[in-house]
């Protein structure tokens, strides 16, 4: 098999064709997207470091001196919100929306979260064991982390099944060369999805209460995109990974029951645990970043004006950095994987996912020491953003 995004079965199983590209061509050329693939730990690491790549270029050029096509009209929408938060954006402006939101995720702000989002968890572990189990993803994977965030920013209860829904339809943008649907959709879902936050921060404005979108509607110099892109970014970025983290997590523990006796065993490996099904299976396959002046990467020239895709699943697993990298450790104790990021990027929400993710395996473990699967997982079409449809177990 060969490096193919668009192939299933690479999909469900691209570590082979990894291994194959960071010992024979770490840097290649990736025609049918006009990306530079960059699959070893160290390029990935130093590269996410490097202030000669960018996010995005318009802070610097329009698309047109930088040898870009524009993007079509009718995409305006997406990009408006897209590029109004601070993941799409670098220095200054990256500096100062990171700086507004920071303080809400500080490891100390979100450790005072734990016994809320220790409850969430309860509730939703309680009613799925009560049940004899489930789909695990949509039943628990998905109501913690989307719970979580809605009350974080203050989205009233019973608005929150548009978000998951919405979120899903922008990340469909995201993926390697979209279908013309699925572009007209993530449009859709992102006008929608700005409409109703202005909304909401209008009312908040008027009648401000304890949540993050009050908060930040109180910030005379956030501009009302600025703010609709930080929410979305939040509310999306807030959820997706953690998501596929649990499921993904959950089918590597099922594959490797040794490890998930040994973890049952000792719940005190939860957190290198975490990590380590973090690295084993990375949710987020793939970043991209745009070369701002010209670069060498491994002695390869990489010209201004050309994208490179830095492969996280790669990285993690490259025995340049990782002893036994394709063996899951859940006791692994030296573990820099790269699934958050580096740089000034560097995921804003690490210390949120770790709670949620060692409350939610931990809570499962307890409550369900029988957990088994009851059928072999699909996983959903989608690389970048990497994640199984549905996880159907059974619990006593
Ligand atoms: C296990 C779950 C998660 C994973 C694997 C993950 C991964 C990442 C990665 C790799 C990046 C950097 C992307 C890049 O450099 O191009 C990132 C950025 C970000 N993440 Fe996460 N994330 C997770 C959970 C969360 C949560 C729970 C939140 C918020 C509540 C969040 C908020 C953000 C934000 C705001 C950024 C942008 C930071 C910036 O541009 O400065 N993430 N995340």
């Amino acid at each position: 098999m060969r490096f193919d995004p668009w192939n299933p079965d690479f999909v469900a199983s691209p570590y082979a064709v990894y291994d194959e590209l960071r010992r024979e061509a770490p840097v290649s050329f990736f025609e049918p997207t006009g990306q530079w693939l960059i699959a070893r730990h160290a390029d990935v690491n130093a590269l996410l470091r490097d202030r000669r790549l960018g996010r995005s270029y318009l802070h610097l050029a329009t698309h047109e001196e930088f040898g870009r096509e524009p993007e079509p009209d009718f995409q305006e929408p997406f990009w408006r919100v897209i590029r109004a938060g601070m993941l799409d954006v670098e220095p200054p402006v990256h500096t100062r929306l990171r700086r507004l939101v920071s303080k809400a995720f500080t490891p100390r702000m979100v450790e005072s979260m734990r016994p809320r989002v220790r409850a969430i968890v309860e509730g939703l572990v309680d009613d799925f064991v009560e049940k004899g189990g489930g789909d695990l993803i949509a039943e628990v994977a998905e109501p913690l982390p989307v719970t979580v965030i809605a009350e974080m920013l203050g989205v009233p209860d019973a608005d929150r099944h548009l978000l998951r829904p919405w979120s899903a339809d922008i990340c469909g943008m995201y993926e390697l060369n979209p279908s013309q649907e699925a572009q007209h959709t993530a449009v859709r879902a992102a006008s929608e999805f700005s409409d109703y936050l202005k909304g909401l921060a209008r009312a908040r404005r008027a009648a401000p209460g304890e949540d993050l979108i009050s908060a930040l509607a109180q910030i005379e110099e956030l501009t009302e995109d600025e703010l609709v892109g930080t929410c979305v970014l939040l509310l999306n970025a807030g959820h997706e990974a953690t998501v596929n983290v649990t499921g993904n997590g959950w089918w590597s523990l099922f594959r490797n029951p040794s490890e998930l006796v040994r973890l049952r065993e000792d719940l005190s490996l939860l957190p290198t645990a975490v990590e380590e099904l973090m690295r084993y299976d990375t949710p987020l396959q793939m970043f991209e970043r745009w070369v701002l002046e010209d670069i060498e990467v491994g002695g390869v020239s990489i010209p201004k004006g050309v994208e490179i895709a830095l492969l996280f699943g790669s990285a993690n697993r490259d025995p340049e950095v990782f002893d036994r990298p394709d063996t899951l450790d859940v006791g692994r104790a030296d573990n820099p994987h790269i699934s958050f990021g580096a740089g000034i990027h560097f995921c804003l929400g690490a210390p949120l996912a770790r709670i949620e993710l060692v409350e939610s395996f931990g809570a499962l473990l307890r409550r369900a020491p029988d957990i088994a699967l009851v059928e072999e997982p699909e996983w959903n079409p989608g690389y970048i953003i990497r994640g199984l449809r549905s996880l159907d177990v059974s619990c006593g």
